[in-house]
């Protein structure tokens, strides 16, 4: 069935909040997205009922809770129709997933000259982690251009991949335009030569339906809270056998066998890789976020990102001096959509627009490379998911027409 945001907002407790006397217009769910009430109550039965530390008490709490968390992996695994449950390591966040495989695979795999290739639409979380490798290594970063339709050139991306190349890392989908790349085809290009492809899940994994064996990739990190769950919780998924030929990031408790005076041996599977006491209770409160998101259908729910996003394109690109970037082609994009108001810097809009009691980002979004190449020091940004509607968009574009009237722009001055 399709998704009804009207149904689902009453779910999110936080959508009732007037901002400025305005009823919320929450359009920053790239950032992060808003918690629907069982996501919630899932924290509270958790810390209420279960609490425990998991994987090292026998008695009946730490039992609960250690079935709870682990459940949860097999969740988060079928989410992104991944083969094994023991393939799927929980982490803070995406940033720290890719840290991890730049440690853990990068350090023992790379050497200088080789090279590493990334694209200029990358986050910073997927840039900085492989400047850091290269520093250690000598290794070389290379990046793929952008086509100015905001897709990825694939072109320059095949003839960038040679015998030189280890590592490719690449976005799914990109947290400013929007364009979501064709993962299986670089994951060709990248195997042909031997390398490994690393996809930073955190944009798609919320949005789209996501299958591992379909697009071949080797690793593929994503973030709960951008996908109504919590913050402080990561995946890291690798394909079967990769982590097991990795060595710990961090050592410490939970991830040993067996630890001698001159040495330690290590956990099997993705325990190796959870040293510490983990994020239990937000881990939990994913597994009810995943239920919530399956419950809709991840087909739904892109399909609603599809009408909402072609509606705030044409309205935003409809409304005259607005630059909109990134792919016009609806199935070649996600949610996110940036744009700049002629004339008017992008943080004076998002603190306008606020007053409207709606909120945007506004800034480099992480990703200082792509604004370079798009030639601007900022840009702001509307991002949906599944309870925004189309009223939403239009009080977005009335509170713009107040951008514009305030910083005088001609257009709008002429339109009013
Ligand atoms: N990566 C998040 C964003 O794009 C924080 O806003």
């Amino acid at each position: 069935m399709s998704i009804q945001p009207a149904q689902l907002r009453k779910d999110f407790p936080i959508l009732e909040r007037q901002i400025n006397g305005h009823p919320l217009a929450y359009l920053d769910n790239a950032a992060t997205t808003q918690k629907p009430r069982p996501v919630i109550e899932s924290l509270v039965h958790y810390y209420e009922t279960q609490n425990a530390n998991i994987h090292r008490g026998i008695h009946t709490l730490a039992v609960e809770a250690t079935k709870a968390y682990e459940d949860v992996r097999a969740k988060a695994s079928k989410h992104i129709g991944a083969t094994n449950t023991e393939d799927i390591v929980f982490t803070r966040n995406t940033t720290e997933s890719l840290n991890l495989v730049a440690r853990a695979w990068g350090d023992a795999n790379l050497q200088e000259d080789d090279e590493i290739v990334l694209s200029l639409m990358e986050h910073h979380s997927n840039i900085v982690p492989w400047q850091l490798l290269a520093a250690r290594t000598g290794a070389r970063l290379r990046y793929a251009d952008i086509a100015p339709n905001g897709l990825l050139q694939i072109d320059s991306l095949r003839k960038m991949i040679g015998n030189r190349t280890k590592l490719v890392s690449i976005t799914h989908m990109s947290n400013v335009l929007g364009t979501i790349n064709p993962i299986a085809e670089i994951a060709e290009m990248t195997h042909a030569v031997g390398a490994l492809l690393i996809v930073d899940g955190a944009q798609s994994a919320p949005h789209l339906p996501v299958d591992v064996n379909q697009l071949g990739c080797d690793v593929f990190a994503f973030s709960a809270h951008k996908m109504l769950g919590p913050t402080g919780v990561g995946v890291l998924w690798a394909r079967p056998g990769l982590l097991a030929e990795m060595d710990p990031f961090l050592g410490g408790g939970e991830m040993i066998s067996i630890v001698r005076p001159e040495g330690s041996t290590w956990a099997e599977g993705p325990h190796k890789f959870e040293a510490g006491t983990p994020n239990i209770a937000d881990v939990i409160a994913f597994g009810t976020a995943l239920d919530y998101l399956h419950d809709l259908g991840m087909e739904n729910v892109r399909e609603h990102e599809k009408h909402i996003t072609a509606y705030a394109i044409d309205a935003l690109e409809s409304s005259g001096g607005i630059t909109v970037h990134g792919p016009r082609d609806i199935e070649a994009r996600g949610g996110a959509v940036s744009f700049e108001v002629d004339g008017v810097h992008p943080h004076d809009v998002s603190t306008i627009v606020d007053a409207y009691g709606i909120a945007i980002r506004a800034g480099h979004h992480c990703a200082q490379l792509l604004m370079r190449y798009l030639n601007v020091p900022a840009t702001n940004r509307a991002s949906f998911y599944i309870y925004n509607e189309e009223h939403e968009v239009d009080a977005l574009l009335n509170a713009l027409e107040e951008a514009k009237r305030m910083f005088g722009n001609v257009d709008s001055r002429t339109a009013v």
